[in-house]
């Protein structure tokens, strides 16, 4: 068989514990695509540097997620020997390289860029004026994908903008210094697996300051208590009423966690997603009862991705060494591009 020559590289902000948004919307995949093993080598980036750029008055956040974002990855199925685990802020050949492609990115079109555009107009905090570091950050995420020569990028659809800069960096570069640099491509999960999940309380998004995210390291009587208290549908008053599955976060949950093995240990009255949907869209299907189910698909889920983060979290100087170990051979490829570039540009006096 011939050897894969892909490089994949997936990067993951420490700003916050992951929930199960995160494993439908990337661990998941990026973990399958970890197991399906094509590729030469894969990479799982903690980007701190860029989670501080907006969170640089917060540095304690960044900092102790970059345990809990680790421990979140190993749990859910990250394997060191297969992916090389880093973090961002240890290579600084990142910020070396991000200074160069400065020079090849317009002002003009960092502010076009549909995400950086989106987050500056979500975000109160930028009330003080916009950090240039964040303003520029798709250049520094153009930096981590060229360092490491990745030629594929898992990223979820609101990371299409960044891929897409990134690859006119690299067209510039090249077509300025030389051929230098490798054109990345992103690949976005499949549509079903990367719904993203609605909060607890039928918010659109789950997310931390919301309090309506089910996290990874969530025990089971967490788990249950959120659960218990899931918004539905606000008109399914009684249980002969018919109800609405299209907007009601627990069925879209169950619609993704839960399996045909499921239905058949907790609910075996129906053989699948289908059936109870129809089931509760006709009327006759009470909440308390359907939260049980899903209650059972999330227990069921969560508890070996817990029991695998309590025996990490049980020894945390493993967990550094592996970061350790990882950043040191992603320092060694970065060394060697920058090296590269340099050339390139013909910053190389004394070689
Ligand atoms: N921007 C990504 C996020 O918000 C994280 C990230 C940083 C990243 N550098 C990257 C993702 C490089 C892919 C490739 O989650």
């Amino acid at each position: 068989m011939a050897e894969s020559k892909n490089i994949v590289l997936t990067g993951i902000r420490p700003t916050g514990a992951l929930h199960i948004g995160h494993l439908v919307g990337s661990l998941y995949s990026n973990i399958e695509i970890q197991n399906r093993g094509d590729y030469a080598r894969m990479y799982g980036m903690i980007a701190d540097a860029q989670g501080l750029t907006d969170n640089f008055d917060n540095p304690d956040k960044v900092h102790e997620n970059v345990m809990e974002v680790a421990l979140d990855m190993l749990a859910a199925g990250y394997d060191p020997d297969k992916t090389v685990m880093f973090i961002q802020s240890e290579i600084s050949e990142l910020t070396e390289l991000t200074f160069y492609y400065m020079n090849l990115v317009t002002v003009a079109r960092l502010q076009r860029n549909p995400t950086v555009k989106a987050e500056i107009a979500q975000k109160e905090k930028f009330s003080g004026g916009i950090p240039v570091g964040f303003f520029t950050y798709p250049i520094s995420q153009a930096a981590d994908i060229t360092a490491f020569n990745a030629n594929i990028v898992p990223v979820g659809d609101d990371q299409l903008p960044m891929i897409e800069q990134t690859a006119e960096i690299v067209h510039k570069f090249n077509s300025i210094y030389g051929e230098t640099l490798i054109t990345p491509h992103a690949v976005v999960p499949d549509l079903q697996a990367a719904a993203r999940l609605p909060g607890t309380d039928g918010n659109a998004k789950m997310s931390k300051s919301l309090n309506n995210c089910i996290y990874l390291k969530d025990s089971a009587d967490e788990i249950a208590a959120k659960v218990k208290t899931m918004f539905t549908d606000p008109n399914h008053l009684r249980v002969e009423d018919p109800g609405n599955t299209k907007d009601n976060p627990v069925f879209i949950y169950l619609s993704v966690f839960a399996k045909p093995e499921h239905f058949a240990a907790f609910m075996p009255e129906y053989a699948n997603y289908e059936e109870l949907a129809a089931h509760y869209e006709r009327g006759g299907l009470g909440d308390v009862k359907v939260k049980k189910f899903l209650n059972s698909v999330l227990q069921e889920t969560l508890r070996p991705i817990r029991e695998r983060r309590e025996t990490f979290a049980k020894d945390p100087a493993v967990v550094i060494e592996i970061l350790r170990r990882g950043t040191m051979a992603a320092r060694a490829v970065a060394a060697e591009t920058v090296s590269r570039v340099k050339r390139a540009m013909k910053l190389n006096y004394f070689d």
